[in-house]
């Protein structure tokens, strides 16, 4: 199979879909890597790196896309990549459909076989493909408290872990999933005092037991996060409830009655945040102040760290990369359920039902296909 590999166009993306280590693992099984020049440039990785590796170098876009049975992006495409769609070919990418109606159009249209990373989900309900950026955010999300706490860079000046006979920082951390056990992971090995939050009783008995250190745990009602919010230091916002905007747990009169100084990180923020005082902000002005309270509510943390980022994503997209790549997609599919959730358009059909109902389109369940 022919894997194409273009050079992310999005504002601000640094990724790469696959690194060079990938091509060579992909080129030994027999695959065929072409690979737009620069493509890896953002996440340090050199065009001889992937020449080396023994994938194809081509300068334009357009021979990517045209000579690929399969491209592999990071974010979705762009609207001067639509033209390169085509009915021959599967698009493996995060594709958030649901918030692109425009793009849905375009790949039924099209007839393109899009596949959703962030749909791919196990038999377990874990999505695969999007623990790793849960996880790189979530340890991110203490860097960022650190370095705005700092008095230079508007924060309290005071240290995380504090020094002998010095209080360490208290950090709270609303939702004790992967971004949240990550931030908790950090922000313990930093020696501040931390407190996790939430609905999930066994969740925090599971934190409890496996993290050690300065540690509370809390369920998640008004009181517990008002009291802890206001004696915070720094706020991690992580909650999520699955197809859902994340509740509003932390109110306006929560926030000011914060430090002045005080960080809030609300990670959540790609799903319209937790904090009522946080509005989406970019990585290349990334903070506000707001009640004398420093906000960070940056959508995609991941993009300030693309070399890791990167590698943590192929860690967990290549072994399906290679399983398609090895096979006909459709019996791939058959075999690997966690893939058959991740398909989200074949042959010009809408195959996934949260896509069609955000755009009142019709979907058709990909098994129905099948039989067809
Ligand atoms: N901004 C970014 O760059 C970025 C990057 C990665 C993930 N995220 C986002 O971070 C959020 C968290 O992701 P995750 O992978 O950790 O999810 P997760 O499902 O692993 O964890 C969410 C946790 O929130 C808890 N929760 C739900 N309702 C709650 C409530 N009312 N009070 C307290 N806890 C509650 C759940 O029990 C769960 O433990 C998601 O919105 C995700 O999209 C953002």
């Amino acid at each position: 199979m022919k894997i194409g590999v273009p050079k992310e166009i999005k504002d601000n993306e640094y990724r790469v879909a696959l690194t060079p280590g990938s091509v060579e693992m992909l080129v030994r099984e027999g695959a065929e890597v072409l690979v737009q020049c620069g493509a890896g440039e953002g996440s340090g990785f050199a065009d001889q790196e992937y020449r080396s590796s023994g994938a194809i170098l081509l300068p334009e876009a357009a021979a990517v896309w045209e000579g690929s049975a399969m491209i592999m992006k990071v974010k979705e495409p762009q609207p001067v990549e639509y033209a390169y769609l085509r009915k021959d070919m599967i698009l493996f990418t995060y594709l958030h459909l649901a918030a692109e109606p425009e793009l849905t159009k375009v790949l039924l249209e099209a007839g393109t076989t899009a596949i959703a990373y962030e749909t791919v989900q196990l038999d377990s309900g874990v999505l695969p493909l999007l623990m790793p950026m849960s996880e790189v955010a979530g340890r991110m999300s203490i860097q960022v408290i650190a370095h705005y706490l700092e008095k230079e860079n508007g924060g309290r000046g005071k240290l995380l872990g504090g020094v002998p006979g010095v209080r360490p920082a208290d950090v709270v951390i609303l939702g004790g999933g992967i971004v949240g056990s990550n931030a908790a992971k950090m922000a313990l090995g930093m020696g501040a005092h931390v407190t996790i939050i939430d609905t999930n009783a066994d969740r925090l008995r599971y934190l409890d037991e496996v993290l050690h250190g300065n540690l509370t745990t809390l369920g998640s009602n008004f009181q517990n996060i008002a009291d802890s919010v206001k004696h915070a230091d720094g706020v991690v916002g992580s909650v999520l409830i699955p197809g859902a905007k994340a509740p509003k747990l932390v109110s306006r009169e929560m926030v000011a009655s914060m430090k002045p100084g005080s960080v809030i990180v609300d990670v959540a923020i790609d799903q319209g945040g937790c904090v009522e005082t946080a509005r989406p902000t970019k990585h290349s002005d990334p903070v506000y102040r707001l009640h004398e309270v420093i906000h960070y509510c940056v959508t995609n943390m991941p993009g300030a760290v693309p070399r890791t980022s990167t590698y943590a994503l192929n860690n967990v997209t290549l072994p399906y990369a290679m399983k398609i790549a090895k096979s006909d997609l459709l019996e791939v599919i058959k075999r690997d359920t966690s893939l058959f959730r991740g398909v989200n358009t074949l042959t010009g059909h809408l195959t996934s039902r949260p896509v069609g109902e955000a755009h009142s389109l019709e979907y058709v369940p990909l098994q129905k296909l099948f039989k067809s």
